[in-house]
């Protein structure tokens, strides 16, 4: 039994310090352009999906989340801040979700939209995800009604049309939801008044390279 343990601990100690070997010795390679292994990618995959899973067990969506009126909120704060990243109807890609990795879903599309877990939904746009780009907008101030309102607002965006996302987000009020918004140069009027429009311009409108 005493020879067992010894055993066990030998191994321990062993695999922690060819652990920390790799870790100090500068091999794990860190860059975004590479991806992971397949088993870390599953590793990393399982953790989150659990973790999300249990967080939100008692999450419920409000009732009223087809509501037009949210839907037409969550439209003008989506374009300020999510389009970069998740792209929307009428756009196929931009520079900063090709070089993101995890690669942002493209929330404008019906396969890769987990379209009926808006507690998940509104989980992740709240508390964001660790080391993977996805930030927790409730950092920055935004407030939960304002997150269901976008929440609802992804429920519709993959049956849009490019020409009537662009009409939700003018009739929108922009980048509104306490917080920052308006607030901010970066983020247009004060006021939040006016909507953004920057997000959906051509990039070829905006620069070259
Ligand atoms: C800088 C890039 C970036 C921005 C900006 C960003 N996200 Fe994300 N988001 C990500 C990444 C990356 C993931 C995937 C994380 C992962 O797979 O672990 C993600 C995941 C998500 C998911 C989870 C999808 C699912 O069901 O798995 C939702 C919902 C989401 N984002 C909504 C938003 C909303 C709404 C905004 C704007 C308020 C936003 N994101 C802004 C990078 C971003």
């Amino acid at each position: 039994m005493k020879r067992f343990l010894m055993g066990v601990l030998a191994t321990l100690v062993i695999g922690a310090g060819v652990g920390a070997l790799f870790v100090y010795s500068g091999l794990f390679d860190i860059s975004a352009d590479t991806p992971h292994s397949s088993l870390v990618h599953r590793l990393i995959e399982t953790a989150r999906e659990h973790a999300i899973d249990r967080s939100t067990r008692d999450l419920t969506a409000p009732a009223n989340l087809s509501d037009a009126e949210r839907v037409r909120r969550g439209a003008g704060n989506y374009a300020a801040m999510c389009v970069g990243c998740h792209l929307a109807p009428g756009k196929t890609d931009s520079e900063i979700r090709m070089g993101l990795y995890p690669q942002p879903p493209d929330l404008a599309r019906p396969d890769e939209v987990a379209a009926d877990e808006p507690a998940r939904q509104f989980w992740v746009i709240k508390h964001g995800i660790k080391a993977s780009g996805m930030p927790a907008w409730s950092k920055g101030g935004i407030e939960d009604e304002a997150i269901w309102d976008m929440v609802a607002f992804l429920q519709q965006m993959p049956a849009l049309s490019p020409a009537q996302y662009l009409e939700l987000v003018e009739a929108s009020e922009g980048h509104s939801h306490g917080g920052l918004a308006g607030h901010d140069d970066m983020h247009g009027k004060a006021g939040g008044s006016e909507p953004h429009t920057d997000n959906h311009h051509d990039h070829a409108d905006d620069h070259s390279h």
